[in-house]
């Protein structure tokens, strides 16, 4: 990895850290057993992607280094992205005991307690947007984004598919519609909240859309071969389980070889598609390299 852009993700990462903290300390009225148990998965220590995406594109489309506005469209898209995972491993859903290394929320509390744990992110992360930006028209945009991409034409939608092609015959086709919607829609969403913070034309939001999809597929692409791969010490989360549980994912429809290859072609398109941006796109270029090559 580009040891700029290392240094870079790590600062931002930082910085999502020490705010999700602070955000939810400000609000008194929060249950203490739902905070503990919000707390619990959402500073657990994630990679931060999505967030640092959201600020990495308000700094490519603005030339300005990412502000307390997009600071907080970024927690507000990891809180959400928290709720999904808290949800992901319900024993209803994908039954994992294990996330961002340690059990995972229903195993330290209880399942009542999860529920209620991702409920509560997923509707606090619309309030703190709704008010904390002081911007009522870029507020709207960002709710907006988010609730469309993680809503039922988006991460629901791919969700849903994921469980009933569980033990299935599936096509490439159907992999692609889970996948883009469980997972590259909320990169996307990520792209476009980061626009819409630094102020980008239409253009350049089209473009981020593009990109976003399609380094979001190639992270699903990766996380189905990690899942094969890499050792559950390493992922924070235990690992062979797609196999176990007969998910449709891309090493088990074409080969762990033929998967690694779409990794690289998705990963090159990707980098295609910020031609445009020239120097601004230059730090989005490093992210998707560095995905390409992640190994957790
Ligand atoms: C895991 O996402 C869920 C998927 C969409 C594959 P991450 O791999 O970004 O998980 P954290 O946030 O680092 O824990
Ligand atoms: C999860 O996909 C996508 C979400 C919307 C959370 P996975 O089920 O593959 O994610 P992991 O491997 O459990 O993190
Ligand atoms: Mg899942
Ligand atoms: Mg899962
Ligand atoms: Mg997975």
């Amino acid at each position: 990895m580009d040891k700029d852009f290392g240094a870079d993700l790590k600062n931002k990462a930082v910085r999502i850290d020490k705010v999700l903290p602070q955000i939810l300390a400000q609000h008194a009225d929060i249950h203490p057993r739902m905070l503990e148990a919000m707390r619990y998965t959402l500073e657990a220590p994630g990679k931060r992607l999505r967030a640092a995406m959201v600020m990495m594109c308000q700094e490519a489309v603005s030339g300005r280094q990412a502000d307390s506005v997009s600071e907080i469209a970024a927690a507000a898209i990891e809180m959400v992205h928290t709720y999904s995972l808290i949800h992901d491993d319900l024993p209803a859903m994908d039954d994992d005991d294990f996330r961002r290394g340690r059990p995972s929320c229903h195993k330290q509390f209880d399942e009542p307690t999860a529920i209620l744990a991702g409920d509560a992110l997923l509707t606090f992360a619309f309030e703190v947007i709704a008010s904390k930006i002081q911007d009522g028209t870029l507020a709207a945009k960002l709710i907006s984004i988010l609730a469309s991409a993680a809503g039922p034409a988006g991460m629901i939608a791919g969700q849903m598919a994921d469980l009933e092609a569980q033990n299935k015959q599936g096509s490439k086709e159907h992999l692609e519609y889970i996948h883009l919607n469980k997972t590259a829609k909320m990169f996307e969403a990520a792209c476009l909240m980061g626009g819409a913070c630094g102020g980008a034309d239409s253009d350049t939001m089209t473009l981020l859309s593009r990109f976003g999809l399609k380094v979001g597929l190639a992270f699903q692409v990766a996380d189905d071969i990690l899942d094969v791969e890499q050792s559950s010490d390493v992922l924070g989360k235990t690992a062979g389980k797609d196999q176990q549980q007969g998910k449709l994912t891309y090493p088990a429809l074409m080969g762990i070889d033929k998967a690694k290859q779409l990794l690289t072609d998705l990963t090159n398109q990707a980098v295609e598609l910020l031609a445009p941006m020239g120097k601004r796109g230059k730090i989005l270029v490093s992210l998707a390299q560095m995905l390409n090559n992640r190994v957790r």
